[in-house]
């Protein structure tokens, strides 16, 4: 039988400025009401069991972005950890990152690095902010980690170069969700979306609430995952 529900959902939360744009409001107003849902995908995840969310925060290409944008993204990542993380602990949520802390302001990894130690031993949900990621740096620093550390090219597996990558005990993402209507991946996942099922959707993200989230879970059940097979050897359980 075919699982109907995802295990893991990552989510390129897009659309923000057209948000706000639309409502004649500010980039930054489109990026705080943005914050408000992702509170909710994660009160709805963790309502209905889902035990691996990642969300897409902070790009390494974001940086190009005018300066006063990222750093009100910062100001309001640090916010959003500080304030969020005694209902974490509540909701038994731990919060872990991926992407390269090295260049990310010494604020910004502290509160990382005390969110991820205090919610540790929550075991419900694992929530996972990507934040300074780039799928292409990821892969390439593996190698180059690996390389480095004089793993011979005939030992570096699957899973070999997986432990080099940001998050190696977190598994595959089995649905990508993309708002906004733009149809691209934008450096997310690339290693470890191979296989999974993509879901894109028209509406802008923070106006993506529960009846979109279950719009793209019926998607996702309806979906025949043949990892190469055919029908019928899927059918048969092989
Ligand atoms: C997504 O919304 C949030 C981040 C990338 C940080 P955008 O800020 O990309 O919004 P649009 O695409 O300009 O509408
Ligand atoms: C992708 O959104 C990155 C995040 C959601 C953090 P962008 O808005 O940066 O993507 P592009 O530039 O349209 O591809
Ligand atoms: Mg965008």
């Amino acid at each position: 039988m075919a699982e109907t529900m995802p295990k893991h959902i990552a989510v390129i939360m897009d659309g923000n400025g057209r948000w706000a744009a639309a409502r004649g409001l500010s980039r930054s107003q489109g990026h705080l009401a943005g914050v408000e849902a992702v509170r909710t995908l994660v009160r709805e995840c963790r309502t209905m069991g889902i035990p691996y969310v990642t969300v897409y925060a902070f790009s390494r290409e974001n940086w190009q972005r005018p300066k006063t944008e990222v750093s009100f993204l910062f100001d309001l990542f640090l916010r959003f950890i500080r304030e969020e993380l005694p209902e974490l602990l509540r909701q038994d949520i731990r919060l872990a990152f991926m992407g390269e802390k090295s260049d990310l302001p010494f604020a910004v990894r502290q509160v990382m690095q005390l969110a991820e130690s205090k919610t540790a031993g929550c075991a419900s949900m694992t929530l996972t902010i990507a934040l300074n990621y780039a799928g292409r740096e990821e892969i390439l620093s593996a190698v180059r980690r690996a390389v480095a550390d004089g793993v011979p090219a005939d030992s570096l597996t699957d899973e070999r170069l997986r432990s080099y990558m940001y998050a190696p005990w977190l598994p595959d993402p089995d649905l990508i969700i993309r708002t906004s209507g733009e149809l691209r991946l934008s450096n997310f996942l690339l290693y470890q979306g191979a296989y999974s099922e993509l879901y894109f959707s028209d509406v802008l993200w923070p106006d993506f609430g529960p009846a979109e989230l279950q719009e793209a879970l019926r998607s996702y059940a309806s979906r025949t995952r043949r990892f190469g097979k055919t029908d019928a050897q899927i059918q048969s359980g092989e």
